[in-house]
């Protein structure tokens, strides 16, 4: 879900570009986090906690708290509330801790 209209804010909505999540193509625009295009896909879940391996979203959406890291690219532990989305990313669901090869 995206806010189309506002009484008060503008929106400068770039174009469209695709990228993948979890091996699924999806839409989002130039401009937005990555966590914002997902959210707007209605996806709500992008991780999960370390221990108990509970769901995990968006939260403070200013690059905080770590609740939004994912595997952006292959790299893991991006903000990806604080990320750019950009043409032909390949974002996944990070299990753990994630490793660097
Ligand atoms: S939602 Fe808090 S760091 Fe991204």
């Amino acid at each position: 879900m995206r806010i189309e209209e506002h009484p008060i804010l503008k929106f400068n909505r770039g174009k469209e570009i695709k990228f993948i999540f979890n091996g699924q193509e999806l839409c989002g625009y130039e401009g937005e986090s990555i966590a914002a295009a997902l959210h707007a896909a209605g996806v709500m879940v992008l991780g999960e906690s370390l221990f108990k391996h509970r769901p995990r979203g968006f939260y403070c959406a200013i690059g905080n708290c770590s609740s939004c890291l994912m595997v952006v690219n292959g790299e893991p532990n991006v903000r990806t509330c604080i990320t750019d989305l950009e043409e032909g990313m390949v974002v996944e669901i990070q299990q753990g801790k994630g490793s660097i090869l």
